[in-house]
């Protein structure tokens, strides 16, 4: 595909085919199959519709580890080290750390995110509710090296990454993740993981097509987005939602069916569809609990402790930085 770009329009402002969002689109719409990432899910209607998602009948993840991380409370704190430093690898809600500030004695607290605006909101409401807590937010693509407040440094780490946030990386890239937070973390670091495990088909299936069809709102939500920040003409009905659990990669993949032949112009640029044709959207990568230790093993950490709820649906894992 033949691109061109200017860097700035001609009023002066940023051209929109410039941005990290129009290079990815057109990348992965280009490719064989159509993909794109699902990081692109997240604007103000997609994180409200994923807030949504996880109060669904049919979803378990969010509920289930909020069960783990309240009942496992006392065994979490027993593991950390007493006026250590909470690094959060991307901050959604805040129900989850809460619950870990609740039980353990962290002096301070890092959301790390690429939304600033959405950090320094929940920073404030965190530092109201904890006052002797000291709330650094750092704005950064927490998948790529970035450096820990000054003011934490000489605290032991204790690294967060809950929701299975990791299952929607590659295998690859999910121990590439684990291998960085070990290089920011540093010698001694902790790092608490929560991760889907993979369990009966039906159970799967049904927490990404839920009955209420928010599951496919979100999907679908990447077109309304690409057609509003991108110029797209995305036929909302021309699209439908699957999502399928594909058994020998142990993952959810998400699509959006193209439901007839079709072209689509973005930016001026025609994409053709053919009908049944899919764009996937997102993987989900459900672990077992040894597959999980072995990805870390792999990663440069030492499994400590592993916690699921009674029905074997979700796991939170403690982890400490290996030699
Ligand atoms: C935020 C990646 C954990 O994979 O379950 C929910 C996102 N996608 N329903 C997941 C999601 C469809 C979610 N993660």
């Amino acid at each position: 595909m033949n691109v061109h770009v200017s860097a700035l329009a001609k009023n002066g402002t940023r051209d929109p085919k410039d941005s990290v969002f129009a290079r990815d689109v057109i990348d992965g719409l280009a490719r064989q199959p159509k993909q794109l990432p699902p990081k692109y899910f997240y604007d103000e209607t997609g994180s409200e519709l994923f807030e949504q998602i996880t109060v669904l009948p049919e979803y378990y993840p969010t509920r289930t580890e909020l069960g783990i991380l309240s009942d496992r409370g006392a065994d979490i704190a027993a593991i950390i080290p007493k006026g250590a430093a909470l690094v959060e690898f991307g901050a959604g809600a805040t129900t989850k750390v809460r619950l870990l500030l609740d039980r353990c004695a962290f002096d301070a607290y890092v959301p790390v995110d690429i939304s600033g605006a959405f950090l320094n909101g929940q920073a404030d409401a965190l530092r109201k509710d904890f006052p002797h807590l000291a709330v650094h937010p750092v704005v950064a693509d927490f998948t790529t090296p970035f450096a820990l407040p000054g003011a934490v440094k000489a605290m032991p780490k204790v690294g967060f990454f809950p929701g299975s946030t990791l299952g929607n990386f590659e295998p690859h890239e999910a121990s590439a993740f684990l291998r960085s937070a070990r290089a920011i973390l540093g010698d001694g670091a902790t790092m608490i993981v929560g991760v889907d495990l993979e369990k009966d088909e039906r159970l799967l299936h049904d927490a990404y097509n839920d009955a209420a069809g928010i599951t496919g709102r979100f999907n679908k939500n990447v077109l309304v987005r690409i057609n509003r920040e991108l110029g797209g003409d995305f036929d909302l009905s021309g699209f439908a939602h699957r999502a399928i659990y594909n058994r020998e990669r142990h993952r959810i993949e998400m699509h959006l069916v193209s439901l007839k032949a079709q072209t689509v112009r973005i930016f001026g640029q025609d994409m053709s569809f053919r009908a049944g044709e899919t764009i996937h959207t997102e993987s989900s990568y459900k672990y077992s609990v040894e597959r999980f230790q072995a990805l870390a093993r792999g990663a440069g950490w030492t499994p400590r402790a592993s916690w699921t709820d009674d029905n074997g649906m979700f796991s939170v894992h403690a982890v400490v930085a290996s030699d």
